[in-house]
């Protein structure tokens, strides 16, 4: 099989692999598309948690089911498929396993031919989907969805800001926020970006990169914030407990901008706010997650689909930070 190896930071190419064979409790899918997380960016550049070369990089998969492992069900042969990322989560629905693991490192990821998975890891395709659209959804949708509604708790009525428009989990998290009613506004790197959110589903938004972008949502905003969910933190994170009216949470599910400031803790404890931490799902998340989609139609946004001869412009692309929402990798 054809499969995207990255060797080194700078040293992404296709070759030529043997097909890989489940395991007993496996199924092995024929990918037709991929997506790119920044999670495979991190891989890319050796800085993810237990990061190794070589590595066949991919969250994100969707196919058709084409080999069994033993004792896998025979029903399942065939089946057009979404892959769950997040394996081995365990029993507990509130956190993960010690066992737990992202699909695509250690293992082989979906940027390949042929991925094996559990077979309780994957989920049948949404028909009004095409498999670019499947592969667009697993990790960034999951983790809109835990974060947005298991942890954030996000009701209809609520106000939330969802920072960085242009990521692939904001993108999600706008359009599931928005259908459910709830009042969306964002930040972004862009007015373009802002426009797009808008089209999506925001209300408004301001660009993160002006110097009092945390005022201009104050006019905009004056009530305050049920909800903030983060994925860049860095060093004006500590202006978020200002935007939270009394009892708000912020959820928090990456670090793109690095390292929080130091915070004082009474802006924390005097407003009785929250702050939650979040990764992917449960798979009880994320088959409601797939319900949550099948009732209000949500489709991802995809901003670009490579060819995989093309594999190394789509990480170039997902470093120039220009996307907005999915970058997809046509394997099939
Ligand atoms: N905990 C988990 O399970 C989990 C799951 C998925 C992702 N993550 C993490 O979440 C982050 C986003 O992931 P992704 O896959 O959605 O990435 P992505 O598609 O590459 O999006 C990253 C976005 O970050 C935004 N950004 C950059 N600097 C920012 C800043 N200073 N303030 C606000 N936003 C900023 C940019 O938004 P604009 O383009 O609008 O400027 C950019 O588009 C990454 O750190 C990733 O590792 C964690």
């Amino acid at each position: 099989m054809r499969a995207i190896i990255i060797s080194s930071p700078d040293h992404l190419s296709i070759y030529e692999l043997s097909n890989p064979e489940p395991a007993p409790g496996e199924v092995r899918v024929k990918i037709f598309a991929a997506a790119l997380n920044r999670r495979d960016h991190w891989i890319k550049k050796g800085i993810y948690r237990d990061s190794k070369y070589p590595v066949v990089p991919g969250s994100d998969g969707a196919g058709i089911v084409d080999m069994l492992g033993d004792g896998v069900s025979k029903d399942l042969l065939n089946q057009e498929v979404i892959i769950n990322p997040a394996i081995n989560w365990g029993d507990n629905p509130n956190f993960h396993s010690e066992k737990f693991q992202i699909l695509g490192l250690p293992e082989q990821g979906t940027m390949a031919e042929y991925v094996c998975v559990p077979a309780e890891n994957i989920i049948k395709k949404p028909s009004f989907y095409s498999f670019e659209k499947a592969a667009a959804l697993p990790l960034a949708g999951l983790t809109a969805y835990r974060a947005l509604f298991t942890r954030g708790g996000l009701e209809s009525n609520q106000k939330v800001l969802i920072t960085g428009a242009g990521g692939g989990v904001s993108m999600f998290m706008i359009k599931y926020a928005h259908a459910i009613g709830a009042t969306v506004f964002v930040t972004s790197s862009s007015e373009k970006k802002i426009k797009k959110a808008q089209q999506i589903g925001a209300t408004d938004g301001v660009l993160y990169s002006s110097n009092d972008w945390d005022k201009q949502l104050q006019e905009k905003q004056p009530e305050g914030f049920d909800l903030i969910v983060d994925g860049a933190g860095g060093e004006n994170f500590d202006l978020f407990f200002s935007l939270l009216h009394t009892g708000g949470k912020i959820v928090i599910y990456g670090g793109t901008a690095g390292k929080l400031p130091e915070i004082i803790p009474a802006k924390i404890f005097w407003k009785q706010i929250s702050v939650l931490g979040t990764t992917m799902g449960s798979p009880f998340d994320f088959e409601n997650m797939i319900s949550f989609i099948h009732k209000h139609r949500i489709e991802p946004e995809i901003d670009k689909i490579f060819p995989l001869e093309d594999a190394e412009l789509s990480f170039k692309h997902m470093e120039s930070q220009e996307q907005f929402g999915k970058i997809v990798i046509k394997i099939g």
